[in-house]
């Protein structure tokens, strides 16, 4: 049996019940028909079963058209349904101003049924292919983020190699110790060994649990969290690396108060990202990235600055583009950037290059409190 096909709603909405009859009646073949005779019965409707197109007369008791459009075009979740109005109303400015509020169509009573049964469905059809266009897009973005993080993960992984070797030797050192002791009867030793074991398999079991949580594909998850957490998870994750580079991070006014509603593993991405720029041109063993954090009533923000060489003033517009990166090829994906960006305005936030000379460069972007 085969799947019986998605069929399409329209919601029409009008005081008249003549009018929705015949309307309805018009596109009852094509469509699932849904109604509503007043402006706030819309709205409810609209919340419940967000349909795929609005038919919406514009003069009507209580809450009217335009003021139904605005309300819809304000929802995030509803402002991409199409809304074509349909009003007595045929005065050019009547039109010009509806689809300035956002109406995707106009058509004016008395209507001919052909003529709207032709708009709704050219609209349908724009419709699905930006809907699918969408979630083309969603899912790619889904994967760039993806394969970013497990690029950054390659990156980082002879520093990873080298943070699991550390307490590794640390274990089987105290072992071979143990195996000394066994033969002294050195039992106070022995015990002291076994506790070290323990933490060093401990340290390894909690990298290899924080590798893990980075390279996984997940949801977005937004909670309330300590914005030092999740500098010290990005930072835990580079310890290595910055030290190798003789990096130095400095940080002010990231208070254990300061909490921020996100996804903590995005931001820490965030992090991450921008602190391997900084690395990646901080070569000669003087460099310095200090990260700056406050609140203002509605936010909290983030100045990311570093004592490199700065960027090009002709790259200044480039930087954020998928792709570019001034990086050999084993090196750089030119994604960074732009995940960067992207993982802030899906927070709706967004990130800037605050400054950037000869002293070196200075993002700065701000996170939701709540
Ligand atoms: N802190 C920085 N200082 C100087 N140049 C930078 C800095 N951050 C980013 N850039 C420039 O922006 C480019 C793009 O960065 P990004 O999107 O992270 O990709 P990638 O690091 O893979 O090159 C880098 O190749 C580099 O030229
Ligand atoms: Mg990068």
């Amino acid at each position: 049996m085969s799947p019986t096909p998605y069929r399409m709603n329209v919601l029409i909405v009008d005081d008249m019940p003549t009018n929705i009859k015949i309307l309805g009646e018009t596109l009852r073949k094509e469509y699932d028909i849904s109604f509503a005779r007043s402006g706030s019965k819309a709205l409810e409707m609209v919340d419940d079963h967000c349909p795929d197109l609005i038919l919406l007369d514009i003069m009507m008791p209580g809450i009217d058209g335009y003021e139904v459009l605005r309300r819809i075009k304000k929802s995030p979740d509803h402002a991409h349904i199409p809304v074509i109005f349909i009003s007595a109303r045929d005065d050019e400015k009547d039109e010009t101003f509806g689809l300035e509020l956002g109406a995707v169509d106009y058509i004016t009573k008395p209507f001919r049924p052909a003529v709207v049964k032709a708009r709704v469905r050219t609209h349908m059809e724009l419709k699905m292919h930006r809907d699918r266009l969408n979630s083309l897009v969603h899912d790619r973005t889904r994967q760039l983020i993806h394969s970013d993080r497990l690029a950054t993960l390659g990156t980082l992984s002879a520093a990873i190699a080298h943070e699991v070797k550390n307490p590794l030797h640390y274990v089987v050192g105290n072992a071979e110790m143990i195996m000394d002791d066994i033969l002294g009867g050195n039992m106070v030793s022995i015990q002291q060994r076994a506790v070290n074991i323990v933490k060093g398999a401990q340290r390894i079991n909690a990298l290899t649990d924080r590798l893990k949580g980075y390279s996984k594909k997940r949801g977005k998850s937004n909670i309330e969290t300590p914005l030092r957490d999740i500098i010290d998870d990005a930072l835990e994750m580079l310890r290595y690396r910055l030290l190798k580079c003789g990096v130095e991070i400095r940080t002010a006014g990231v208070d254990k108060e300061l909490t921020v509603f996100c996804d903590p593993h995005q931001i820490s991405q965030v992090f991450v990202n921008l602190i391997n720029n900084s690395t990646e041109v901080l070569t000669d063993g003087t460099g310095v990235i200090v990260i700056r954090a406050g609140k203002t009533e509605e936010s909290a923000w983030v100045t990311l600055s570093d004592n490199g060489p700065g960027i090009p003033t002709d790259k200044i517009d480039t930087i954020f583009e998928p792709f570019f990166t001034e990086k050999a090829d084993d090196k750089g994906t030119g994604l960074g950037l732009f995940i960067t960006r992207h993982i802030l305005s899906r927070h709706g936030r967004e990130i800037h290059l605050t400054r950037s000379d000869a002293s070196g460069s200075e993002f700065t972007f701000t996170l939701p409190l709540k």
